[in-house]
């Protein structure tokens, strides 16, 4: 198993956190949630108070917090500086900013190295939005997870406590927007990736799949 890189990929509410988890689980692998390092670094800006109309601003201080995610996907950690910030960077003030800071390039360059540091040793599961394209080109299995827009705003509504299914469609069809639009490492397929409609699965019916997946390609006929 030494060196296998998963990467999942998709839109918010495909299933990504759930599958990851529950694949690197099955194989003792490490699991990486890089939204989670974009969503603490958007916190740390709104901390500081920096501008987020203004990309200058943000780039100007991209290299500042320090950033450590944990690997272990029975317990995800996100430490700021120190600071726990697994709780606050699901908080909606973070979910609503995090698509215009995760657009800034020197942003991205940050986040893409510290990624691509914790991969390195491989044995990991990690999702996001440009893995398969910009983080981990090389992994061995590209998964592109899907569901349609009213599935995953669904599965967050049910998620987000008071949230509605169609508030939540229209803030998802926004983030999604700007996630797979912007200039740098847009959201997109990676070339040898396997895309995997959700919409009518399981939990456990895309775990299955993904392990199929893993099985074909580290023995291929
Ligand atoms: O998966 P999530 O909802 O926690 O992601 C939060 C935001 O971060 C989302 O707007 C897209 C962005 N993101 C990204 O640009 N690149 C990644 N590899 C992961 C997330």
């Amino acid at each position: 198993m030494t060196g296998l890189v998963v990467a999942m990929d998709g839109p918010s509410g495909s299933g990504k956190s759930s599958v990851s988890r529950g694949v690197a689980r099955a194989l003792g692998l490490r699991y990486l949630d890089t939204g989670a390092m974009y969503r603490a670094m958007t916190w740390w800006m709104l901390e500081q108070g920096v501008d987020l109309a203004d990309p200058a601003a943000i780039a100007a201080r991209a290299g500042e917090p320090q950033i450590v995610s944990g690997t272990d996907p029975d317990a995800p950690a996100i430490h700021v500086d120190g600071v726990d910030v697994a709780g606050p960077i699901r908080q909606s003030d973070v979910t609503g900013a995090v698509s215009v800071v995760a657009a800034v390039p020197e942003v991205r360059v940050r986040l893409v190295a510290l990624q691509r540091e914790i991969a390195g040793a491989g044995d990991i599961v990690i999702e996001g939005r440009d893995i398969g394209t910009v983080v981990c080109p090389e992994a061995a299995v590209k998964v592109y997870l899907t569901a349609s827009a009213e599935a995953r705003a669904r599965r967050r509504s049910a998620e987000v406590a008071g949230s509605t299914v169609e508030a939540q469609q229209a803030a998802m069809a926004k983030r999604d927007t700007l996630d797979s639009t912007r200039k740098t490492d847009p959201l997109s397929m990676a070339d040898g990736a396997v895309e995997l409609d959700t919409t009518a699965l399981g939990l456990e019916e895309v775990i299955a799949e993904v392990l199929r997946l893993v099985a074909e390609r580290r023995s291929p006929e």
